[in-house]
């Protein structure tokens, strides 16, 4: 990696701002102009930054700041990119210090590609210490996060929507299984009110200590962040009126068995919601799960049923994933 700029960084690549932040800039201009019509995006401005120096001219600050704003990216991405190479430098020459202390600056900056830091021959003589599992931990979690907390994740996740359309009541106990960093956690908590109880339920250390500090910070009492296995939940037997897995049931090998376990843990009444990616090729969406993960909602259906649930609503507005309730068949007839 890093002899290559950040923003071609394989996460930034996936997620280009800064010529995503132009071409919409450009569109809104087109927009303006009057041109609305359904065609592709215009190009990015060729020189932003004459761009940007028009546009402060004339004092049109609306169109300045998104200009700056990836100008200043693009910066980032080449002073990460530089430190990258200093650190690289520094292994290559044999000097672990002085590459702890590069690849440290990296990180701090905004490095993000954590595979090719860890199979990158320059640091091959440091792998095995302490100092670089770390680090790499550390790089691993910044970028995860950004994959998770991304501001275009609204656009495509719709939070407010699924969180009416989960109608979660004052006093409920919900299960958040694969809570991540708690983007349905802290919103579920809310929803619960202090009566309620939300089970942030997860696998990653990494996640889960974050997750503890951002609910004590929060100060929601109602939140118990806790361990589980990859294949249980460890949901205490009729447990949760309400079971949510975000972009998490693709994770799990068996999901018949697993199905079985959130049935198991469902309350009379109580509803699973599975919210995860439609199936799609990597080259339309890199940022979706790989091809041995895929689970087209069928499949999903059909563990569900053997466990006893069935859906009993099927949302249809999201872009990037499939959304169902599931109930226990027997129920779904008198159900509200
Ligand atoms: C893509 S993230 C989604 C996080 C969160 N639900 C959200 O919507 O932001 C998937 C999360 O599931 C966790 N995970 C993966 N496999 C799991 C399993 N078998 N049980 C519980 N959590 C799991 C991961 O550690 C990660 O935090």
């Amino acid at each position: 990696m890093p002899s290559r700029p950040l923003s071609q960084h394989p996460l930034r690549r996936r997620f280009p701002a800064v010529v995503g932040c132009l071409a919409l800039l450009a569109a809104g201009a087109a927009r303006a102009g009057g041109s609305d019509e359904a065609s592709p995006l215009p190009a990015p401005p060729a020189d932003p930054a004459a761009t940007l120096a028009a546009a402060l001219a004339a004092g049109d600050h609306e169109r300045a700041l998104p200009l700056a704003l990836a100008l200043h990216e693009e910066a980032e991405a080449r002073h990460v990119e530089a430190l990258y190479t200093v650190a690289r430098l520094h292994g290559l020459l044999g000097r672990p210090d002085e590459a702890f202390a590069w690849l440290e600056r990296a990180a701090a900056t905004g490095l993000l590609g954590v595979q090719e830091v860890r199979r990158d021959e320059a640091f091959a003589a440091l792998r095995d210490e302490a100092r670089f599992q770390d680090l790499t931990r550390q790089i691993w979690l910044k970028g995860y996060l950004w994959l998770l907390e991304r501001p275009e994740r609204d656009a495509y996740q719709q939070p407010e929507e699924v969180m009416r359309l989960l109608a979660v009541r004052p006093g409920e106990r919900v299960a958040d299984i694969g809570a991540g960093s708690g983007y349905f956690t802290l919103r579920l908590a809310r929803a619960v009110g202090p009566e309620g109880r939300v089970r942030a339920l997860d696998i990653n250390d990494l996640l889960l200590d974050l997750l503890r500090g951002r609910v004590a910070e929060a100060g929601l009492a109602q939140v118990e962040v806790a361990k589980v296995q990859p294949d249980d939940p460890l949901l205490a037997p009729a447990s949760v009126d309400l079971i949510l897995m975000v972009d998490t049931l693709h994770y799990v090998k068996d999901r018949p068995a697993y199905a079985r376990r959130l049935a198991a843990g469902l309350a009379p009444g109580g509803r699973s919601a599975i919210v995860d990616f439609l199936p799609k090729p990597l080259e339309e969406r890199p940022w979706g799960p790989p091809p041995e993960q895929e689970m087209p909602r069928a499949e999903v259906d059909a563990a569900m049923a053997a466990a006893g649930l069935v859906p009993a609503a099927v949302h249809h507005f999201l872009a990037e994933q499939f959304f169902v309730v599931y109930r226990r068949a027997e129920e779904t007839a008198s159900a509200p």
